[in-house]
């Protein structure tokens, strides 16, 4: 089963949409066949990679209030250079409206989970771009998903919500998805000449530790540039910092993700006998 990973944080302009449209493409240049599911009713995600708004027929919307089944709403992003590993669900301004309408509906909070279960197979990771806000929507992803990426803008207000952020997550989890992770905290816009940068930086790692990615995301023109092209900041200036940093990004999720390699000495010991309890 693919993992399902929500980026989120209720704060708007903070790197949510940057961090999927350029993470999901990191991931599909490394080979990991990844979906985009734009669950804001924004849809910047859905522009940022080149999917044509006007030309949408069925929208993320329809598998949300509708029983439309997913698999037909799946676009294929960019073909030709990432060789068919990046797809994308896409969203429409009308997803704003399922916020009042999943009100009446049955099982409200799982609606997203049960719309993806059918192809969660298809793919190792599911990226989910998150409304500002921690709405019923929020929580459909929340609830649909196996953890969840927060990114962090490198400014004064930065450590404000997450609280709150913190709190969603641990109620998510004592009612709906007991299995929810927190993937990591993810620093962006990071400017070193910056000083208000290095304490947000030394305050989230005194807060969270070893839940913070190693990979920070600098602030970086082409980043911000990219979506205008509809395409993410690989295909826009590979060699741009903004790049760079999503492809080391996506090689240190990989990593985290990866089952822990055997060190070779647990064989050697292993095979001379020893208790497997030995290790644990
Ligand atoms: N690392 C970065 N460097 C420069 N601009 C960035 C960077 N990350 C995001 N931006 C810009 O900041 C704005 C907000 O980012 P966005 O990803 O849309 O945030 P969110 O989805 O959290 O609202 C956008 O205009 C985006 O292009
Ligand atoms: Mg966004």
């Amino acid at each position: 089963m693919g993992k399902v990973i929500s980026i989120s944080n209720q704060k708007g302009g903070v790197g949510k949409t940057t961090t999927v449209v350029n993470l999901a493409s990191s991931l599909a240049a490394a080979q990991k066949k990844t979906l985009i599911i734009d669950f804001d009713p924004q849809a910047n995600a859905t522009s940022g990679i080149g999917v044509d708004r006007e030309g949408i027929e069925k929208s993320i919307y329809d598998a949300l209030v509708g029983e439309t089944d997913i698999k037909e709403m799946i676009v294929e992003v960019e073909p030709d250079s990432l060789k068919g590993y990046l797809c994308a669900v896409p969203a429409t301004p009308e997803l704003a409206g399922a916020e009042i309408e999943l009100i009446h509906l049955e099982h409200r909070e799982w609606r997203l989970k049960r719309a993806i279960e059918s192809i969660a197979a298809e793919f190792e990771f599911i990226l989910i771009d998150c409304p500002p806000s921690l709405s019923l929507l929020t929580v459909n992803a929340l609830t649909a998903s196996d953890s969840v990426l927060i990114p962090v803008q490198c400014e004064y207000y930065a450590m404000e919500g997450l609280g709150q952020l913190k709190r969603t997550i641990s109620l998510i989890k004592q009612r709906l998805n007991p299995e929810l992770a927190v993937e990591g905290y993810l620093l962006t816009m990071f400017d070193s000449r910056n000083n208000i940068c290095h304490v947000v930086a030394n305050e989230l790692k005194s807060y969270f530790g070893g839940d913070v990615f190693e990979t920070i995301i600098n602030r970086n023109v082409k980043l911000a540039e990219s979506p205008s092209f509809g395409k993410p900041a690989l295909l826009y200036d590979i060699k741009s910092m903004g790049a760079q940093s999503y492809i080391a990004l996506a090689q240190e999720l990989i990593k985290r993700n990866s089952p822990v390699v055997s060190t070779g000495a647990e064989k050697i010991l292993g095979g001379a006998g020893v208790e497997k309890n030995y290790f644990g």
